[in-house]
Formats: structure tokens, sequence, C-alpha cells
């Protein structure tokens, strides 16, 4: 028998909690978002539709980037107990410096178009994380303006080989006297790869008023504010316009760039050298060989070679084969923190955050990237209590297993 009381209202009383109400908007939305997927949700209701598609898609059927996320959902972790977890040390040595966190901002192209703040937000984002931050040849802020916004924390340099190879070089020449410590050299990007949902949406740029694009802006008005009443949205270091990405890709990119290239490269650039896009045992070795300091595999986020082998996938082997002459980082496909977690187990020293970063940027600008980066703080943080470690040194091959639905059967 259960025996009952009338309520009494001192207890009633001391249930009701009510909140202050957060009455800044971009705060109370930002803070709602638990997850980087919760991040997206809040991109794609803020973003026209086709920047939103530009950021979010990839290439063709979209098989690399939905496997490549798919690949770190299917790891299984192996937890020790009793161990001192109290505190946990994030920090690592990555390419000559430190890093607060196992991950810096992966290099994006036209970054503006998805929130106006653009590189600036995420290069001052990466100096309070004490992370690093990447602009992209195509960025949208000059070299100078990034290295303003970050000014004491650590820039890299991301390079395309363009046909008029002058433009490059110059780049290269800009960087290294504005203080970048490292040079990422992309080289999955021979043709541009085919961005469907850029096509579908009639996505160019500079972005086109139709009909379409605005009834897409009527829910969206924010962005269309700070679009027509901030510094015109254009690529910082390179003067062609018009078309697709994919286009302005395949006429800026060199098809015939090879090995040779990346000697020249080295001739031209004081600091850290490191290959990103590399998709093979044996080129990494080619790599190691050429006395690289480092390589991302990666599959650009799966926005090149669709079907691409997932980075992840190839992480172990590679390591096996390279990791003692150079250093190997990756990226494609972390949309977490146990992602990362994952990565570092299995010997990556380093891994880039693409999309991750750009979520947040269209969730809220500056205050969505730290958004970002303190989520994926604390998901790293606590995925390493819960597997029993400390310190990043101390995870190991032994924590991690993958499921077997997408793990490689051996070639023929
Ligand atoms: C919108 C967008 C633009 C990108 N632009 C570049 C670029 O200009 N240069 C480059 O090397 N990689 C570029 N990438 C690839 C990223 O550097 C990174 O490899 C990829 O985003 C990692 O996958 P993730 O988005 O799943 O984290 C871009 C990725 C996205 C999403």
């Amino acid at each position: 028998m259960v025996t009952r009381q009338f309520p009494r209202p001192v207890e009633l009383f001391e249930l009701m909690k009510f909140k202050k109400p957060e009455l800044d908007g971009r705060k109370r939305r930002l803070d709602s978002a638990l997850t980087i997927e919760d991040l997206r949700r809040i991109a794609k209701r803020r973003t026209p539709t086709a920047a939103f598609d530009y950021t979010d898609g990839a290439a063709e059927g979209e098989l690399s980037l939905r496997r490549a996320r798919q690949a770190f959902r299917d790891v299984e972790f192996h937890p020790s107990v009793l161990r001192d977890v109290s505190k946990v040390d994030t920090s690592c040595e990555i390419w000559g410096g430190p890093s607060a966190l196992p991950f810096g901002i992966a290099p994006t192209g036209f970054t503006r178009l998805m929130q106006t703040e653009g590189e600036i937000a995420g290069a001052g984002a990466a100096e309070a994380a004490g992370i690093p931050f990447t602009l992209s040849t195509l960025g949208t802020t000059s070299i100078e303006g990034v290295r303003a916004a970050n000014p004491t924390g650590r820039n890299w340099f991301q390079l395309y080989v363009m046909r008029e190879r002058k433009i490059s070089y110059e780049l290269v020449r800009r960087a290294d006297a504005a203080g970048f410590d490292t040079l990422f050299f992309t080289v999955d990007t021979p043709v541009a790869g085919a961005r469907l949902r850029d096509k579908r949406n009639g996505f160019s740029i500079p972005p086109q008023l139709t009909p379409g694009t605005i009834i897409d802006a009527l829910p969206r008005p924010w962005w269309w504010i700070d679009f027509l009443t901030t510094p015109k949205l254009e690529f910082a270091s390179l003067t062609s316009t018009g078309g697709t990405v994919g286009e302005l890709l395949d006429s800026a990119m060199d098809p015939t760039i090879s090995f040779e290239d990346l000697d020249v490269i080295r001739g031209l650039w004081s600091g850290n050298i490191v290959v990103k896009g590399v998709q093979s045992v044996a080129d990494a070795r080619a790599l190691a060989d050429r006395g690289v300091d480092g390589i991302v595999l990666s599959n650009h986020g799966g926005r090149q070679l669709d079907r691409a082998p997932i980075p992840f996938h190839l992480l172990p082997e590679v390591v096996r084969e390279v990791g003692r002459d150079t250093t190997v980082a990756l990226d494609t496909g972390i949309m977490n923190g146990a992602d990362i977690v994952s990565a570092v187990a299995l010997g990556a020293k380093f891994t880039l955050i693409g999309r991750a970063y750009l979520y947040g940027l269209m969730a809220g600008g500056r205050q969505g990237v730290d958004r970002t980066i303190e989520i994926l703080r604390s998901e790293i943080e606590r995925t390493m209590k819960l597997l029993g470690v400390a310190s990043l040194a101390e995870l190991e091959p032994r924590h991690v297993t993958q499921l077997e639905r997408l793990v490689p059967r051996p070639r023929a």
C-alpha cells in the first residue's frame, strides 16, 4: 500500500526552478547544440540552400563521405578500468609546435560564403583554443588578414599548384613572410570532383539572385543582410570568378602536377611541407622517401573521387609502413571527438576538421566555431577518461576495433 499525503506547497516550491531566460539569441541557439549534428541542423536552417549544400555536399553519389563517417560510427572501444583519469592531457606536438588538442582547422575554400566572418572567425577561434588554423588557396581572407586574426597562434597555408605557377609561388612566399609555419600541398585535385548538388542548385560564384534564390532567402534574412552589408564575397588570392566552384577549380588547377612540383615547392618554403590527400600506402612510402614532414590521409571530405578509400581504414597500414619516417595525420568524416580519439589510437598524430568547423561557422559565426571546438574538446576528454587513458600517448590500437560491415577485405 502506498501512503499518500496532500502535496505541501513548500515542497512544490522547492521543485520550481525557473532559469533566467537567455536574451542573446545566438548564445541561446548555440547552447542548445550538444553535438556537431545539432550545429549542422542549425546551420541548415540559417544558410541559403546553395551555400549549405556546397559545404555539406560531396562528389557524385557522396559515398566516400558517407562511408568515412560510417567507419567512425562503426568503432568499438575497449576501455581499461581503475586508472586515475581525474586529469587528461589532450595536448600534442605537431610539425614542430604545440596544439592544445589533437585536431586543427582544415583548409576550406570560399569560407565567407558560409557566413560572412569566414576565416577570421576560424583563425580567431583557433587562436583562443590553442590549435592551428589552415588557410586555403581558395580562401576569402588574405594571408595577412588571417595572420592578423591569429597573431600568436599557429597558421598553416594550403597550396593548390595552379596552371599559372607564378600565382602559386607568390602565395607561398607571402605565407612564409607572414610567419605561417606549415605548408599543405593538396594533391587529390588534378580536376574537380563532380559536386552534383552545386549543379542542381545552379550554384555559382558569386551567388546569383534568381527567383529561386530569392524565395529561398525569405526564411534566412540574416545571411542575406550579412552578404549585402559586408565587404564583397570574393577569393582573396585569385581573380577568376563566374561559374561553379568545380568550373573555377578546373580552370585554375594544373592536372599535370607531379612529384617534381614537390621538389620545386620545397625550394621555396622554409617551413614544414605536408602532402594532403594521400590515399595509398605506396604513395605514402614514395612521399616519406622524398623526405616530406608529413602526409594527411584524406579524400578531401569525399568531394573529389567518390568511392575513394576510407582514410581511417588506410591508417593502420600507412602508419606501419611510414610512421617512423614521417608524421601521419588524417581527415574526412570527423563529426565527433570520439572519431578523433579513434584515429589517434590507430596511430594518427593529428587530425583536421572541415565541415564540423563550417557547421559551427554557419550556425553562429565566431561563437559557432568556438562551440564546435568546445563540443569536440569535451567529447575527446570524456572519451579518453572513459577509456581509462590520461594522455594521447596512452592511446593504443588495442583500444579500437571496428565492426565488420565496412572493414576492407584483402585485395585479391
Ligand atoms: C566547403 C569545403 C571546401 C574545401 N576546400 C578545400 C580547399 O580549398 N583545399 C583543400 O585542400 N581542401 C579543401 N576541403 C577539404 C578539407 O580540407 C578537408 O579535407 C575535408 O573537409 C575533411 O572532411 P570533413 O569535412 O568530413 O571534416 C574543403 C572541404 C569543404 C567541406
